[in-house]
């Protein structure tokens, strides 16, 4: 068989038309989206049209997204923007452990340099967070409360609306961290309730360097980075006309794909595969909270093997998982979304993530299951061997 992708939340494939959307803007309408001669008309244009159809996706108006070079600069420029603007009404944050780093090191950095006070929530064996520990941590001087829609690694989808309430009651922005939720659940920002977004093309078939920050109107925010005055003083910088381009294309298939139910085709897949390795492979733990999680994810911990050790015997077969995010993969340490769900060490360097998507069959859920059940019985037997 060949080379099987399930590692979706790292990054997805470019969609064809997502490619041919953004190939003009290469080739013939290569001029700065800011001029005003006929070179710019065109690419304004193919932006102003990408922005319409990535607000659609999210429910947001227009004029309170903009571009930026994807999720990464999206968190940053959310947590900085909207701490610098309200430091002199108070320097704490609220965040949850199992954010994603951009979230993390950028409240580390709030902290370490800039005084602020950073509370990071825990969370229960399942990823799960409390309500009432959440209300507990809000001060006075709390100015904005950051948490994700869904953890890239173990998938679990958080009761944002919830807690957008709850921070709404003592007048505290929240901001959200939908990167990996984008285009696998439903996000509409008025429902959230929430006053900033954080999305990126990549991770819904488009391509890798764009992504989009909202918001909400006369939300108090200090631009991260200034310039030339493109986005409306927001994100300064000569457009990534065709990143954007091919942002919006991606938005408007992603669109058509989630009203078609391609989540739910997605989700029966994951299922087959996680009902194979649990029927096929014993002492396998589910991480994370299956009744409320990403269609396309399971993460999934065999006691007895090593995960990165897995990984890289599953790569040699042609079949791309990983252990965790991409982003700190290479690193030895162990996840920290799995550290905060306070696994024991056994299950902890043994975790795995299959995310699936678009391209995966069910042949290739079934050559998969075939594979990690023999690949997990020899490296036990390995294991085993080694101790005896
Ligand atoms: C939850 C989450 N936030 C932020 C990011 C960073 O996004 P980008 O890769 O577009 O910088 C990722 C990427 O994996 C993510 O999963």
């Amino acid at each position: 068989m060949n080379r099987i992708y399930m590692d979706h939340n790292a990054t997805t494939p470019v969609d064809p038309e997502v490619r041919g959307a953004m190939w003009p803007f290469y080739e013939q309408e290569w001029g700065n989206a800011s001029s005003i001669h006929w070179a710019g008309k065109a690419p304004i244009d193919a932006i102003d049209t990408a922005r319409e159809a990535v607000c659609s996706l999210i429910n947001a108006r227009p004029r309170d997204l903009f571009f930026t070079s994807g999720g990464t600069e999206s968190d940053n420029s959310a947590l900085l923007g909207v701490a610098f603007a309200l430091k002199e009404r108070g320097r704490h944050l609220v965040t949850s452990a199992i954010e994603h780093k951009a979230i993390l090191d950028t409240a580390d950095c709030l902290e370490s340099l800039h005084g602020f006070e950073v509370t990071r929530l825990g969370v229960d064996s399942k990823g799960r967070h409390d309500l009432d520990a959440f209300r507990a941590s809000l001060r006075d001087d709390t100015v904005l409360v950051s948490v994700m829609l869904a953890n890239n690694e173990i998938g679990n989808v958080n009761p944002i609306r919830a807690m957008a309430e709850i921070a709404h009651e003592r007048g505290i922005l929240v901001h959200c961290d939908a990167v990996n939720a984008l285009g696998k659940v439903p996000i509409d920002v008025e429902e959230m309730g929430v006053d900033l977004l954080s999305i990126s093309a990549h991770k819904i078939y488009g391509p890798k360097g764009a992504g989009a920050l909202y918001v909400r109107k006369k939300t108090p925010f200090e631009p991260l980075i200034r310039g030339g005055g493109q986005e409306r003083g927001r994100r300064c910088g000569t457009y990534n006309t065709v990143g954007i381009v091919g942002f919006g294309k991606a938005a408007e298939l992603c669109a058509e794909q989630m009203a078609s139910g391609s989540n739910a085709a997605v989700a029966s897949l994951r299922d087959r595969l996680e009902e194979g390795l649990l029927e096929r492979v014993g002492d396998v733990e589910i991480n994370g909270d299956p009744s409320s999680r990403l269609p396309n994810t399971t993460n999934l911990s065999f006691s007895g093997v090593d995960g990165e050790g897995l990984v890289l015997n599953l790569d040699l077969k042609g079949i791309a998982i990983s252990t965790g995010s991409a982003c700190t993969s290479g690193s030895l340490d162990p996840s920290h979304v799995l550290v905060a769900l306070d696994k024991d060490p056994v299950w902890l360097e043994a975790a795995i993530r299959f995310s699936l998507g678009q391209s995966n069959t069910e042949e290739q859920v079934d050559h998969v299951i075939d594979v990690v059940a023999t690949e997990v019985a020899r490296l036990r037997q390995i294991q085993q061997s080694a101790s005896a």
